[in-house]
């Protein structure tokens, strides 16, 4: 156990967890909205929460605009000439936006987006890179009322395609070229063959990150422009839209047990306040903090913990564009020497790749300005843990907040405080108005020390408003899977988790066919179905196995098709396909060719059980087991 020091706690704004927790578990109506009332409102709401199964409501009729209180807040305060965002390019060149100017480059580019005919709720596809673009257009996008959907830059052209379908987006925003350690990206090329056929595309904005032109722009029905070219005579003035606390906000796309990736649906009213609050709370943010993370807005801690959060408490957010060992594993530590952010937030997967470079590199840094180290992703195993304390931390508290939470939450659910008393590898509790439980498939507790399914009892403000044109399968992922007759409020997360005999949480892992790769979530159904695109595949099973330092790495067993023989080629070549038609984050780490699969007697293939047989654990019950 690790406790925080007298002035740590001193310092908190929580001093006391169990005290603010019991008093939010009684009333997390109130708890919520005295928090919602730290933020500004165009209109009040009438009612702070409702449940209609299975839709959890906040602030119902309250009008707001996120971007009001990340930006519009700030320009009548002198906040306005502090630094909004920093951000380094991967030579180490920075741009650095003060709230008014990073407010001025919104309304540009909101008023550009406007002049192409996008208004509220139109949907808007960003396919960028960690550029300062990136976060404006989201910001852009946010103030006019239009639903932003970041897609990873490392995404390939089908993955692209398939989320500009299924958002039916108006408008990309891409860039040219862009340099990833000693490569050059060339992004555009994949944008205009994901939009080929497209039947919603109509314009694209190309950001020239590397000073090219491209001549070879032609598409019919497609208008192309430059960033610069087009926001130039945009006014810098703009008015931000007023918006219904329950509207969308973004579609960020996250993969689940099917084929198919989920649109995550967000709004701004509860979205704002349970990003504001666990923020400011987890992170203790104070006026001239600095907050690093290394998320990418490609996903969601590069939403909710490297844009929203930290503007709604308006501190500065930092941001490095390239890897942590590119150009040299000293490259973070360098960063930090050198910009001196306060709260340092990463992946287990990155601490452990840099454990493996030794304790000299970090050694060599002056890493005294951190104040808050932060971990979310995947569980941290403790060794990892007290490295990152040790080396990074220097052993100051408060340690590290191992934050645990998903796409759909939005927002830290189990996580630590800066004054509470950690165990490494734990995720502490739950966060203030949240009940949470290990149970069976019937909904039972489990108790104590015994492995179950994490639920989630109580709502949260920004809990996901709805998966993007799927209520069934929203309905079917969240609110089904356990039995609950009441209808009662029953979040089912899909991860397995134990509760310890102090009340710790300790996540084991997804109990569901997400497989996570460096923290990227992955479905195995999207992977099969990319290896079984393959004419010589004809049948595949994917599997995630744990791995030292990706934390998961992918397996997958083939059957191939008569005539095709097993080959080293051919596990290059179905590599290739996953690369191709997911992204290089998906590729397989092991191909095994076999006769047969584990099936089901309606002919489902159970993973379940290929797992257990590759980790050598039990094979549970196999009674549905054909053969
Ligand atoms: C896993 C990422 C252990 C978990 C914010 C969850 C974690 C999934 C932690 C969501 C943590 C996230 N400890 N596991 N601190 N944080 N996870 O949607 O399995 O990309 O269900 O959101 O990541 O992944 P997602």
């Amino acid at each position: 156990m690790f406790f925080p020091k007298p002035d740590i706690i001193e310092d908190a704004y929580i001093k006391n967890y169990e005290e603010v927790y019991k008093y939010s578990i009684n009333n997390p109506e109130d708890f919520w909205s005295n928090i919602a009332k730290e933020l500004l409102w165009f209109k009040p709401w009438k009612k702070t929460f409702q449940w209609q199964y299975p839709y959890a409501r906040w602030f119902i009729d309250g009008e707001t605009n996120i971007i009001y209180n990340c930006l519009d807040r700030w320009l009548k305060t002198d906040k306005k000439n502090k630094l909004a965002l920093v951000w380094i390019g991967q030579n180490l060149e920075v741009k650095k936006y003060t709230y008014q100017k990073l407010n001025e480059e919104i309304c540009r580019f909101a008023n550009a987006l406007k002049s192409l005919g996008i208004k509220k709720g139109d949907r808007v596809t960003i396919y960028l890179p960690k550029i300062p673009e990136q976060i404006i257009s989201m910001l852009a996008c946010a103030k006019i009322g239009a639903i932003h959907s970041v897609v990873y830059s490392g995404f390939s052209v089908e993955a692209l395609k398939t989320r500009i379908e299924d958002a039916q987006a108006k408008i990309v925003i891409t860039t040219n070229s862009y340099p990833y350690k000693d490569k050059i990206i060339n992004s555009l090329e994949k944008t205009i063959e994901a939009i080929k056929q497209s039947s919603t595309i109509r314009n694209v904005i190309i950001v020239k990150r590397v000073n090219e032109k491209n001549n070879n722009l032609n598409l019919t029905n497609v208008k192309f422009y430059y960033w610069d070219e087009l926001t130039i005579k945009q006014d810098i003035i703009c008015s931000t839209e007023i918006m219904n606390a329950n509207d969308p906000l973004f579609i960020l796309y996250t993969s689940g047990t099917t084929g198919k990736p989920k649109g995550v649906v967000h709004g701004h009213g509860g979205y704002m306040v349970g990003v504001y609050a666990t923020s400011k709370f987890v992170f203790d943010l104070k006026e001239n903090d600095i907050l690093f993370s290394t998320a990418d807005p490609g996903w969601i801690t590069g939403h909710s913990y490297m844009t929203y959060g930290p503007l709604l408490n308006g501190i500065t957010t930092l941001i490095y564009e390239s890897v942590p060992d590119y150009p040299h594993p000293g490259r973070w530590w360098e960063i930090i020497e050198k910009f001196k952010p306060t709260i340092f937030y990463t992946t287990p997967t990155a601490i452990r790749a840099l454990m493996k470079y030794g304790e000299e590199i970090p050694s060599k840094y002056d890493l005294s300005s951190l104040k808050i180290l932060g971990s979310v992703g995947e569980p941290i195993n403790p060794s990892a843990w007290i490295w990152f304390y040790k080396n990074i931390g220097r052993e100051k508290n408060p340690p590290i907040m191992d934050t645990w939470w998903q796409t759909e939450t939005g927002m830290h659910i189990l996580t630590p405080l800066p004054s509470a008393p950690l165990k490494p590898g734990s995720c502490f509790k739950p966060f203030f108005g949240i009940m949470a439980d290990v149970v069976d498939e019937k909904g039972k507790s489990v108790g104590k020390n015994k492995e179950g399914y994490l639920i989630l009892k109580t709502p949260w403000p920004s809990i996901l408003l709805d998966l993007w044109q799927n209520p069934q399968k929203y309905k079917e992922t969240y609110f089904e899977k356990i039995k609950n007759k009441t209808k009662k409020f029953i979040y089912f997360t899909g991860d397995s988790a134990k509760i310890d005999d102090d009340g710790y949480f300790w996540i084991i892992g997804r109990n569901d066919d997400v497989i996570k790769v460096s923290g990227h979530r992955l479905g195995s159904a999207e992977i099969e179905s990319a290896l079984i695109a393959n004419q010589k595949v004809a049948e595949a099973a994917v599997i995630g196995k744990p791995h030292e330092i990706k934390g998961e790495s992918i397996k997958a067993f083939i059957i191939l098709k008569h005539g095709f023989k097993p080959s080293e080629e051919l596990k290059k070549e179905l590599n290739l396909n996953v690369r191709m038609l997911i992204g290089p984050i998906a590729s397989i780490d092991e191909i095994e060719f076999v006769e047969k699969l584990p099936k089901t007697r309606s002919g489902k293939i159970m993973r379940r059980v290929l797992k257990a047989q590759e980790l050598g654990l039990p094979v549970g019950d196999i009674s549905t087991l054909e053969d």
